[in-house]
């Protein structure tokens, strides 16, 4: 079977067993398994290095907004800070001996079919993702050889940089083309804001709140990844 051989591929590629527990259970509950969820889930990814801060406040902010949209939808924020997900296993190269690799884990989790969409958020570190948000970009490879698992979820961005056009778009756009390459649905923030997606500013003292503008784009790209998940699943 077509799959069967993408899975053998992938794990040759990898080289590691420990994806091999993440791949045989993405994406295989059926749709009948996702019908009794009968909640529609949407899912935070904060790639920042530094758990709670501005990128994970605003991430917050975002899937709030998402889950006020309908009662339907429930949210989850995963923050990838002190987690261990070494990109190159995506390339084929080994775990080292003893090496921790928690992607296979996140993967699971976001294979699950009653996750309707992914909004990622990252730190721009010099106008660009975070090498966390790069690694785990990389390993989502994976989903893409299995049949492409996260097909048709809604997939949004948002950044938080230290500076007014300190390159939020360039990195929000970087992060969006991964997900086309996923076949996912990618939206931006809404309307009235309706760009790219999140643009925040961090104040230089580790808060958004100050931010009028950019948290209002936060809050609209969760409404929106929603608005488009809850129109997915209603035309299933
Ligand atoms: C290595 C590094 C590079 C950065 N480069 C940029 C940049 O290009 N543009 C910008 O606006 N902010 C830049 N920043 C600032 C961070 O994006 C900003 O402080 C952000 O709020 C950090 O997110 P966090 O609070 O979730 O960790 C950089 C910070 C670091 C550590």
């Amino acid at each position: 079977m077509a799959s069967d051989v993408s899975r053998r591929g992938f794990l040759e590629v990898a080289g590691t067993v420990v994806a091999a527990g993440a791949i045989a259970s993405v994406g295989t509950a059926n749709a009948a398994e996702q019908a009794a969820v009968g909640k529609l889930k949407i899912v935070g990814v904060c790639c920042s290095p530094r758990k709670g801060k501005t990128t994970a406040a605003a991430m917050q902010m975002c899937l709030d907004a998402a889950k006020s949209t309908s009662p339907e939808v429930e949210i989850e924020l995963i923050e990838l800070a002190g987690l261990k997900i070494p990109g190159g296993v995506a390339a084929g190269v080994p775990l080292e001996p003893g090496e921790k690799d928690d992607f296979p884990a996140l993967a699971e989790k976001l294979g699950n079919p009653a996750v309707a969409g992914i909004i990622v958020g990252t730190p721009v570190y010099f106008g660009n993702m975070s090498s966390l948000c790069k690694a785990f970009i990389d390993r989502c490879m994976i989903f893409r050889k299995n049949n492409f698992v996260l097909s048709d979820k809604v997939g949004g961005v948002l950044a938080v940089g230290a500076a007014r056009n300190g390159g939020q778009e360039l990195t929000t756009q970087s992060v969006l083309a991964a997900m086309l390459c996923q076949e996912m649905i990618v939206v931006g923030d809404g309307k009235p804001s309706a760009h790219i997606g999140g643009t925040l500013v961090n104040d230089g003292k580790d808060s958004i709140s100050g931010d009028e503008f950019g948290t209002a784009t936060a809050r609209n790209l969760g409404r929106r990844v929603a608005e488009v998940a809850l129109l997915v699943k209603r035309a299933r």
